[in-house]
């Protein structure tokens, strides 16, 4: 029975297990396949359950809200990432088709122009902030694709982490993104009332859905956070995390500049290594078991990507940085239905950033200690000097 499930009664969400999280993986992983964490519900720290989770998406939904506290979950009701069955497929739908490799073939020009001008930019400069640097192509890519107007966008960042620290628990980090998570709300409520998206773009597509009655006016609204919020923090996460890790592996820079053909290999890798997101929640819509271990219907569950893109029962040597290993099935955009809408304009993003850098500049070298940020559930840096040597 559940009560038998070993518990691990450490704080995921303490400072230093957000600064630090993957010793905690590892323990859990090595506790068993269904973890109980304590006020928390489950977790799944292995491979296997978690990608099974993810594809029975009638036991597990997402419904009842993907974050772990129930505030959120309430209020991300009209999203995409916390509805099931019909509302999903709708929402999906409406703004997916978007953000398909053969849509984007018509920005993948201005994406590669964009992402050479800022490598060359940071090479004038010599020494850069590595986040900075890859946080140029989604603040300048995203929105406009969204339609966001171009005034409000020096809030986005912040809004970004403010709604990622409240998919986790109501800890201190997440009451504090009360005040932001409000303010975007009703900045973006403003936004649908007063019809203020760019022309042609996502987001203007979603007003006229719901001129037609397809969406309701709050369905807009959530939709237009839906591609917002989440495609900010992660890419930014996946590129500097590769930057990182190529100044930390100079072996495996010089791979790559060998070999720019496997630069998409790099993007797997690097989210497999540092997962962006660490994990949301499923909650068991009818009594079910997972790997033996029998879970009551309402329980919730959360799907550890980055535990399991580090899981030795699927990985070899799961803790090395190594871009020439298939890392295709990571679980870092998530899988099956929910997986990751948006990944292919990630991948783009951060795949013609690597690619100008490859081209251009022979090292890059730590110029400072990097700093994570503070975050619930996003995993990024915060801060990450780097030197760029042509
Ligand atoms: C490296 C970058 C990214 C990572 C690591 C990432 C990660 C994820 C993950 C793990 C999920 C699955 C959620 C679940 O299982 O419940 C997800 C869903 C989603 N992502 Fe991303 N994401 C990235 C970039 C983006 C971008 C650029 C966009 C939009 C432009 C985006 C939009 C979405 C949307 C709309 C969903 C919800 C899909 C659904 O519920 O059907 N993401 N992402």
């Amino acid at each position: 029975m559940p009560d038998t499930v070993p518990a691990y009664r450490r704080d995921l969400y303490s400072r230093a297990a957000i600064l630090d999280p993957h010793p905690h993986y590892a323990r859990l992983r090595d506790l068993g396949p269904v973890v109980r964490l304590p006020r928390r519900g489950y977790a799944l720290p292995r491979y296997v359950e978690c990608r099974a989770v993810l594809r029975d998406h009638d036991t597990f939904v997402s419904g009842a809200g993907v974050a772990l506290n129930p505030v959120t979950n309430r209020m991300s009701r009209n999203t995409t990432l916390g509805s099931d069955g019909t509302d999903h497929r709708r929402r999906r739908t409406l703004l997916a088709h978007r953000m398909l490799p053969r849509a984007l073939r018509t920005i993948q020009e201005a994406v590669q122009r964009r992402a050479a001008e800022t490598v060359e930019a940071a090479l004038r400069a010599g020494t850069v902030d590595g986040v900075a640097l890859a946080a140029a192509l989604p603040l300048s890519i995203v929105p406009d694709l969204v339609g966001w107007p171009r005034d409000g966008r020096e809030h986005l960042l912040d809004w970004a982490a403010a709604t990622f620290d409240a998919l986790g628990p109501l800890n201190g980090r997440g009451l504090r993104t009360a005040g932001a998570n409000l303010a975007m709300l009703r900045y973006t409520r403003a936004l649908v009332r007063d019809r203020a998206l760019l022309p042609g773009s996502a987001g203007a597509d979603v007003l006229l859905a719901a001129d037609a009655g397809e969406i309701s006016p709050a369905e807009a609204t959530a939709l237009m956070i839906d591609y917002l919020a989440p495609s900010l923090d992660t890419t930014i996460g996946a590129l500097s995390a590769a930057l990182h890790l190529f100044a930390t592996h100079p072996g495996q820079w010089a791979a790559l500049r060998a070999n720019p053909g496997l630069v998409p290999n790099a993007v797997n890798e690097a989210i497999r290594y540092e997962s962006p997101i660490r994990g949301f929640t499923r909650t068991v819509r009818r009594p079910a078991e997972i790997a033996g271990t029998p879970l009551p219907a309402g329980a919730k569950v959360l799907v550890l990507y980055a535990s399991a893109n580090r899981d030795p029962r699927e990985w070899d040597d799961p803790d090395t940085f190594d871009i020439h290993r298939d890392a295709s099935r990571q679980l870092g955009f998530g899988y099956g239905r929910h997986g990751c809408a948006g990944q292919a304009l990630a991948r783009l993003e951060a795949g013609a950033v690597l690619t100008a850098l490859a081209e251009r500049v022979t090292r890059i070298e730590l110029a400072g200690e990097p700093e994570w940020l503070r975050n619930n559930v996003i995993r990024r840096h915060a801060r990450l000097p780097l030197r760029l040597v042509p």
